[in-house]
């Protein structure tokens, strides 16, 4: 498989969010209790990718650089770059591009927060082939969204941003995969009318070539987007409610990096007891336990 680099994106303006996002950023806020980034952060080293650039505003990146370090005690690497201004989604493959090189990329937006058994993201990755790919999932309200339109052999036939009329139900949630070709892709985008280099132009460039397919993610999968303080508010509730019931963290990049095997047994014990007493240190000493006695 070729090698998959991975992109977080955790700058804009968070002007829903406003006044919290006055004076932190939006994926610094906290689901629940842990900061927002942690969640996707644990979504990519769940689909086993090891490498990741963190790329937010020249005020905030300190911030991140602070809360989640080289990445060195994850058993990772972990970069960081600066985006001097919002100017689009598509921009974070241009900033990227000396970090990526080579690499396929998978983007994902700092404010997306997905649950469930992520084969998918493996499943896409399992191509070889020079496509990019879009994950689609099935929502009741489209028109609020990306949405994709595909074959059954999940060619992708149509992709339009925010359509009135909706071709499907499938929305295209804030996770891409990229062949190593992205960064070119999107430098040759030319800004939309709001002056930003649009994460659906670039989408559109692979399907004009024919190059765009489709993963599904099944239902069984939660897809929660947290821009608005009503849904940080239903993230929290529904990362509250599963800890609660489970005994167990949704979104901690220690446990992930366990159990996808970037750290050994003893590795994930030494970044456990690396944590300040805390709940969420107590509940990753349970599963170094559990599983170890
Ligand atoms: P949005 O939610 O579209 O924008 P925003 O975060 O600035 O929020 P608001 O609409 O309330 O002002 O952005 C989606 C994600 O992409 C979010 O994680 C921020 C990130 N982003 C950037 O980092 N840089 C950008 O240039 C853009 C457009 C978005």
């Amino acid at each position: 498989m070729a090698e998959t680099k991975g992109i977080l994106l955790a700058g804009g303006r968070g002007t829903r969010l406003y006044p919290m996002t006055s004076i932190v950023s939006k994926q610094l806020q906290p689901i629940y209790n842990k900061p927002m980034v942690y969640y996707p952060l644990t979504t990519l080293i769940v689909a086993g990718i090891r490498e990741v650039l963190i790329i937010s505003t020249p005020e905030d990146i300190p911030r991140f650089r602070q809360l989640l370090g080289d990445g060195s005690a994850w058993g990772m690497r972990l970069e960081y770059a600066v985006q001097s201004e919002p100017k689009g989604i598509a921009e974070a493959l241009v900033i990227a591009a000396p970090f990526v090189g080579e690499a396929r990329s998978m983007l994902m937006l700092g404010d997306n927060l997905i649950y469930g058994r992520l084969d998918f993201l493996r499943a896409a990755m399992a191509h070889t082939d020079e496509s990019a790919t879009v994950f689609a999932y099935q929502v009741s309200n489209p028109s609020e969204y990306g949405v994709v339109e595909f074959d059954t052999d999940f060619s992708v036939l149509s992709i339009e941003e925010k359509p009135k009329q909706p071709r499907s139900n499938w929305a295209v949630p804030g996770i891409y995969l990229y062949p190593p070709d992205a960064a070119a892709r999107a430098r040759a985008l030319k800004p939309s009318p709001r002056g930003e280099l649009e994460i659906t132009d670039l989408n559109r460039a692979y399907l004009a070539e024919g190059r765009l397919r489709a993963q599904p993610m099944g239902r069984g999968i939660a897809w929660l987007d947290t821009g608005t303080p009503e849904n940080l508010l239903s993230a929290s509730s529904f990362v509250a409610a599963i800890e609660q019931r489970q005994g167990l963290l949704v979104g901690s990049p220690e446990e992930a990096a366990y159990r996808t095997g970037f750290l050994s047994t003893e590795g994930f014990r030494r970044a456990v007891e690396a944590l300040p007493a805390s709940n969420y240190r107590s509940i990753l000493e349970r599963v170094v336990h559990e599983e170890h006695g």
